[in-house]
């Protein structure tokens, strides 16, 4: 299933993005921003574990997310910040890493380094903050899923129909959050109207 977010805060930050005027920290600060939306929205139904904590008045025990099954896996390398925002909203969970890049003549993904932890049994939130025609996201999920995880859970920023409807379609199962459907993808398979390459954005690589 897709879920978008719907919230005007979330619009709002979301026109933040696509405006020329924000440069590479506020880019991240927004980009950070909006993942934190995404986890509220993809883990509210998610099951809490019971804690025993020690309180000012002796232990007690209260019900928290079990972090440590939880591994957030980043394409790289525009989906940093959300790593960064992910882990410090679940401290305990484990991050793991996808550097996979899309060829500009082919716009097929390529992937160049891959690290991920133990994920046997455990949630993978998987983050980038674009999904234009939905190759790299495919190629990290087929990753993931011979590491034998639980659940897969995508998290993006902004994406294309054509990209999302080819994920849904190979991977029905897998839930996609995600802040911003826009209307299409353009020749060269740049989201239209997209905020550019989020990449570049983040990192000051515009040419
Ligand atoms: C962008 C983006 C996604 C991918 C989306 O990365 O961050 O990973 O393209 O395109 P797709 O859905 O068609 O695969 P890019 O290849 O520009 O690498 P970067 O993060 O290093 O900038």
């Amino acid at each position: 299933m897709i879920y978008e977010l719907s919230n005007p805060v979330t619009k709002t930050l979301i026109t933040h993005l696509r405006d020329q005027k924000s440069d590479a920290i506020n880019f991240r600060h927004i980009v950070a921003e909006l993942t934190k939306q995404l986890i509220y929205e993809a883990l509210k139904e998610f099951p809490l574990i019971q804690k025993t904590i020690k309180t000012w008045q002796g232990e007690e025990t209260f019900g928290a997310i079990d972090e440590k099954n939880i591994v957030v896996a980043s394409v790289l390398r525009a989906g940093m910040p959300m790593l960064d925002s992910a882990i410090e909203l679940l401290p305990e969970s484990a991050a793991g890493f996808l550097a996979i890049k899309r060829d500009e003549i082919t716009h097929k993904s390529v992937l160049y380094y891959d690290r991920l932890p133990e994920c046997r049994e455990k949630t993978i939130l998987l983050v980038d903050p674009m999904l234009a025609t939905g190759g790299s996201v495919c190629d990290a999920i087929e990753l993931i899923k011979n590491k034998n995880p639980k659940k897969i859970i995508i998290l993006n920023i902004i994406g294309a129909p054509e990209g999302l409807a080819k994920v849904t379609s190979v991977y029905p199962d897998i839930d996609i959050y995600i802040s911003q459907i826009d209307e299409k993808l353009n020749s060269d398979k740049f989201i239209i109207p997209g905020l550019g390459d989020a990449g570049d954005r983040s990192y000051n690589t515009v040419n």
